[in-house]
């Protein structure tokens, strides 16, 4: 782990890529719209981004509870009043309409910010649909939702393990980057083993992973790797879906259509998604013990964010909001400092000894 923050620039000058997109990301440190956001690189792929971005899972308005179309666009216009020029979204995010909300957000506030999406989960795809046709439709199909000529990013969205092993479908995707559908390709896994064998592929511009002061396990051999390659790190439940947003408790009754009621113990997806595979109650008393280390003056999320932000690997953050507050909340964790060394070293035996006994799920 490195305490530095990179604070990093790829130089530059704006202009055109070589799809012919106005590029917004290599202004030297900061971005030209969105004064006060710092900004990585995002692996070797020559852009830099906002350090925070947007989760997008929740614009889906389909695991998070019900979420008005109005609602999802004030969150991203809070995002990037804030700074945010990085959303991540899915094709299979509210069949759709995530990434729908995010293409009309875009067109209508003629705003130009990296989107990246996921392949791999939606149209009957997942577990064992994987072919170079249904790659290819689902990809034609978030280029139209999206409607952009080409994708900025499109990840594998946990794919099962042999069918990254097999390694065909990075050759699809090395493919659709030949034909200008997707400017660059990466994976979203859930354990280190998948991440290991992504690494192996060659083009790989990123992978995300769960990441957090709750899940640590990245830091010690696949953080290391991938800055050594040069793969960007994309960080999802940076909040630990919320529980490190401090405002949940034992009371806290959540509606049937948010994973956090019906996901809670896995009973539909990877119980590691959902409180980062924590059982609720023991994640609510492991919080409690982490109020207690908070620098003065930081919020808990502040606190939670500020620990991902301060690993170099990491190129961005992508806290999901439920409300557009959440949103700028978020995104000013950007200006804060650094934790010290001796409480991430606190942080690190917390963890291993308090912590990791009661994770479950891949990991
Ligand atoms: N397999 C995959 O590839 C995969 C899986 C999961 C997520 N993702 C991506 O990662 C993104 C982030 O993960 P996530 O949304 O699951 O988890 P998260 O970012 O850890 O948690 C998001 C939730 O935390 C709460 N929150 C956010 N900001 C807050 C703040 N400032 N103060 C208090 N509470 C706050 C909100 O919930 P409340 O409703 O409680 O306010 C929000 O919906 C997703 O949106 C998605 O884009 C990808």
């Amino acid at each position: 782990m490195s305490s530095s923050i990179p604070h990093a620039i790829s130089g530059g000058m704006p202009g055109k890529d070589r799809f012919g997109k106005e590029n917004f990301f290599v202004y030297p440190g900061r971005l030209a719209h969105n004064v006060g956001m710092n900004t990585r690189l995002f692996g070797k792929t020559g852009y830099s981004v906002g350090e925070i971005g947007l989760g997008c899972w929740q614009l889906g308005g389909t695991d998070w509870g019900g979420l008005s179309d109005m609602r999802a666009r004030s969150i991203l216009l809070a995002a990037v009043e804030a700074g945010v020029n990085f959303f991540d979204t899915a094709d299979v995010y509210g069949k759709g309409r995530s990434e729908e909300i995010i293409g009309q957000f875009l067109k209508d506030h003629k705003r130009t910010c990296f989107v990246a999406t996921k392949v791999g989960r939606a149209d009957g795809i997942y577990p064992e649909g994987y072919s170079w046709d249904a790659v290819r439709l689902a990809t034609e199909r978030s280029l139209s939702r999206l409607g952009v000529p080409c994708i900025d990013l499109t990840q594998l969205h946990c794919v099962p393990l042999p069918v990254l092993k097999n390694g065909e479908i990075f050759h699809w995707l090395r493919q659709l980057k030949a034909e200008g559908k997707i400017r660059d390709f990466g994976a979203s896994v859930e354990t280190i083993e998948e991440a290991l064998v992504c690494l192996e592929q060659p083009g790989l511009a990123s992978l995300q992973v769960i990441y957090n002061v709750l899940r640590q396990k990245p830091e010690k051999e696949l953080f290391p790797l991938a800055r050594e390659k040069g793969v960007a790190i994309i960080v999802r439940l940076p909040l630990a879906s919320g529980l490190l947003g401090g405002h949940l408790s034992a009371q806290t009754v959540f509606p049937e259509d948010d994973h956090r009621n019906f996901n809670r113990d896995g009973g539909s997806f990877n119980v590691g998604e959902t409180f980062c595979g924590l059982p609720f109650e023991i994640g609510l008393h492991l919080v409690s013990h982490l109020q207690k280390m908070i620098p003065f003056g930081m919020t808990l999320p502040q606190f939670a964010l500020r620990y991902i932000l301060d690993n170099d690997a990491v190129s961005v953050v992508i806290p999901g909001s439920s409300r557009p507050a959440q949103a700028s909340q978020n995104a000013a964790a950007t200006l804060l400092d650094p934790l010290d060394t001796r409480l991430h070293e606190e942080l690190h035996a917390f963890y291993e000894k308090e912590v990791l006994p009661f994770i479950r799920g891949p990991y």
